[in-house]
């Protein structure tokens, strides 16, 4: 018998079709934005604490270091608009680093296309800054989006960090950054947090953990069809496998089939070869070079580069160019 599949919350069909359509193609894919379901979200909350995964450790140290520095890059009476919903842990801690710096906020917005993540980092935002201005909009930041109305007339800020931008192909990094030069506007300041490229076998540990959060994240997608799009994926004859692609200097990550086998995916089967992978995530890393000439041609210039003493990841201060 087949599952019904669940259209209510607008994801699940979307979920349906994104698997047809990735386990259709010669190299298997399921986009990355998939995730982030509840247990995905918790499995990433989790990644984000291990020591193996320094991204997010390494960006709140940066950004406690400089705060003061984006404070004076800010001025006062400044929007600070942060693209995601910033919930989770360190994402919350480094909304917070700004925000306990910024001088005299002229409020707060945030945009994420979850409603639910949004709710989330309202309540808390609103918790510990009961007099902040706060404004949730559910969007997708990638689109366009008018933010004329909110705080009219304050200098934007814009803050992305945790190396989402990662995901992306460069052309995306460029598209993206571009629009988010039209939300901003004029005189807009962008903070941007960035993976750095180093050696592979640090890059290697930080997706491949010893604890096997990493492989649980990456699993729980085949876990999240069988619930939502009437999949039996069978979850011991997959594993984890994260690989650094040298000429795409980016970390990639699959899903191995153990053995030949079929899948069904909402009525529709699919062959596995014995060693064939699904991959599920790239996540690019930059130099501090290849990544100030994408914000060039998104027409941004660097206006300061804030780094750790092991130049692990970077956070970018931008600025209009021109
Ligand atoms: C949230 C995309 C920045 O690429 O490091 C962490 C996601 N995947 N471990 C990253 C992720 C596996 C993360 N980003």
């Amino acid at each position: 018998m087949q599952k019904a599949i669940s259209t209510a919350n607008g994801g699940t069909s979307d979920f349906v079709r994104a698997l047809h359509d990735g386990l259709s193609e010669p190299q298997k894919n399921i986009p990355s934005r998939f995730f982030y379901d509840a247990n995905g979200s918790l499995l990433f909350a989790e990644i984000t604490t291990l020591e193996e995964y320094y991204p997010t450790l390494t960006e709140l140290s940066i950004l406690e270091q400089n705060a003061d520095q984006i404070a004076a890059d800010a001025g006062p009476n400044c929007l600070l608009v942060e693209f995601g919903s910033g919930s989770g842990f360190g994402s919350c801690k480094k909304t917070e680093i700004l925000l306990d710096k910024l001088e005299n906020v002229a409020g707060y917005v945030s945009i994420d296309i979850s409603p639910t993540a949004l709710l989330e980092a309202e309540q808390r935002r609103l918790e510990r800054y009961p007099t902040l201005q706060v404004s949730a909009v559910v969007a997708d930041f990638s689109r366009k989006l008018n933010l004329s109305g909110v705080a009219e007339g304050a200098r934007r800020v814009g803050f992305f960090p945790g190396s989402t931008v990662g995901n992306l192909l460069s052309d995306e990094v460029v598209d993206l950054l571009s629009n988010f030069r039209e939300i901003l506007g004029q005189d807009s300041l962008l903070v941007v947090g960035l993976d750095l490229q180093k050696d592979h076998g640090t890059l290697l540990k930080a997706y491949d953990d010893s604890k096997g959060v990493t492989a649980a994240f990456n699993l729980n997608l085949l876990e999240r069809a069988n619930r939502e799009a009437a999949a039996n994926f069978d979850l011991s004859a997959f594993q984890h496998k994260a690989i650094y692609n040298s000429v795409m200097e980016r970390i990639e990550m699959h899903l191995v089939s153990l053995r030949a086998q079929e899948v069904t995916v909402a009525g529709i089967t699919f062959d596995f070869r014995e060693g064939e992978t699904i991959h599920t995530e790239n996540s690019h890393k930059y130099t501090i070079e290849g990544f100030t000439a994408l914000c060039l041609k998104a027409g941004w210039r660097v206006e300061r580069i804030m780094t750790d003493p092991k130049r692990m990841f970077g956070v970018f201060a931008l600025k209009i160019a021109g």
